[in-house]
């Protein structure tokens, strides 16, 4: 039987799922992408070259893999072309790319709507990307939506721009903003929808089809559990479920399909955008990791804040979401910092908490309680063991097993693909192969 891996991030995004989910993909026959859009960025290197992927599934590059993007994302045609011509030129055009009937059309109004509500919140902006995404999903829930599958159909798609422009043009004027014309718009959708005709299809038929075959499916994640619309540090959190859990309703599949879930996580924490983070700090040291981790934000360019390892969270994540493995990302940007710590829990109100807390205010008074670990000095770019790696590392990578309490399964010690260390490759049954 073809497994079926599911790649999340463990943190609050960037955790370099990109690298796994693109190495992973080597091992695959099926690349899924079931949730957010073009909100999220994977940086890919191949041969020294970098690419960055904001909806395309990360198996694009391999042309026998499928690629699907599944009904839990919401597509913004006009970046899905960019990105598509964008990897035309770069040679990539030979792929197999199949998109959901169902997933929702980010339209030009819900990019205006993001803008605007973020200035309307003042203070208490999210730090979005701007991208549109948490209106699409609202109107989604709010079932005014405009699906992938009724920019086939004139009459469908006419309907559900009006339907959508009778909530959202008032609500444009009253924030002083131009409405959009129903018919403009119409023209314009009907001309994406016809260039993303071959690729329109029923994914959740296709999926489970591939499933019943043995196929080998990777589900990749995007952003991370810290940023669940559910389960993450609401309100500063995205629109989806980047979850394991949300897979399967994301892509119309059952819940058992899954076989096995990878989180990954960073050696050490980053965030972009708004919100509590216990750990963060700001010295040399967090300007070092920065800098050495290019931790520049992939859709956005914005300098990400970092911070030590959290070990609530990654309990908090194996809780929500489930992990049968971690991949820990970046262990290479360490190399020369002289103590490294990991949080073990927090105080809040002097009490000791081990969870994160629901009420945004209680995680945003938490003192995180440290355990230090002596780092290494030496440059760990080329090793291909564990074994290999020097006492001190392989000292830090235990402790994250023991905290977190899930085993490590894959380690990254430089951005290329080929620096990235397997002791159990989740596509295999066999237990810790080293490749
Ligand atoms: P939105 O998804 O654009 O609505 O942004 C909501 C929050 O999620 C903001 O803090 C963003 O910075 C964050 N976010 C969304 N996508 C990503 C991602 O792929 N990586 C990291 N942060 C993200």
């Amino acid at each position: 039987m073809g497994k079926r891996v599911v790649v999340v991030g463990t943190q609050w995004g960037d955790e370099g799922k990109g690298k796994i989910t693109d190495y992973l993909a080597g091992k695959a026959e099926v690349v899924v992408r079931s949730q957010g859009g073009n909100n999220a960025g994977h940086s890919i290197t191949i041969d020294g070259e970098r690419f960055a992927l904001h909806l395309i599934p990360s198996g694009i590059f391999n042309p026998n893999i499928q690629n699907v993007m599944a009904n839990g994302m919401v597509i913004d045609p006009v970046s899905l072309f960019k990105e598509i011509d964008q990897l035309a030129a770069r040679g990539v055009k030979n792929f197999k790319l199949m998109i959901s009937d169902r997933a929702h059309v980010v339209m030009p109004y819900h990019l205006i709507l993001d803008g605007a509500f973020e200035t309307l919140k003042g203070d208490a902006a999210v730090g979005t990307t701007k991208k549109g995404i948490g209106p699409a999903y609202t109107d989604k829930s709010a079932r005014i939506g405009v699906r992938v599958g009724d920019l086939l159909d004139p009459v469908v798609l006419s309907d559900r721009i009006a339907a959508n422009l009778a909530i959202t043009n008032p609500l444009l004027k009253l924030m002083n903003k131009e409405p959009f014309d129903a018919e403009t718009l119409l023209r314009d959708y009907l001309v994406f929808g016809e260039r993303m005709r071959p690729f329109i299809a029923d994914t959740s038929v296709y999926l489970n089809d591939a499933i019943e075959e043995g196929r080998k499916i990777l589900f990749e994640g995007a952003q991370g559990i810290m940023l669940c619309l559910d389960h993450g540090t609401y309100p500063y959190v995205t629109s989806s479920s980047p979850t394991a859990a949300a897979v399967p309703l994301n892509c119309g599949i059952a819940p058992m399909a899954i076989t096995d879930v990878v989180g990954v996580t960073k050696a050490y924490t980053t965030r972009v955008g708004g919100g509590a983070f216990p750990t963060e700090f700001e010295d040399d040291t967090s300007r070092r990791i920065r800098e050495v981790g290019h931790e520049y934000g992939t859709t956005t360019g914005r300098a990400r804040r970092i911070g030590w390892l959290d070990a609530v969270v990654l309990k908090h994540s194996r809780r929500v979401s489930g992990a049968t493995g971690l991949a820990i990302m970046l262990l290479d940007v360490l190399s020369g910092i002289p103590t490294l710590n990991i949080c073990t829990h927090y105080l809040i109100d002097g009490k000791r908490v081990d969870y994160i807390p629901g009420n945004y205010r209680a995680f945003a008074a938490a003192v995180p309680v440290y355990e230090s670990f002596p780092g290494w000095t030496e440059d760990i770019s080329t090793v291909g063991r564990f074994a290999d790696l020097p006492i001190n590392a392989q000292g830090y990578l235990r402790a994250i097993e023991r905290l977190s309490g899930v085993p490590i399964v894959m380690f990254s010690v430089g951005p290329d693909r080929t620096q990235t260390v397997t002791l159990k490759q989740p596509f295999n049954d066999s237990d810790y192969e080293e490749e």
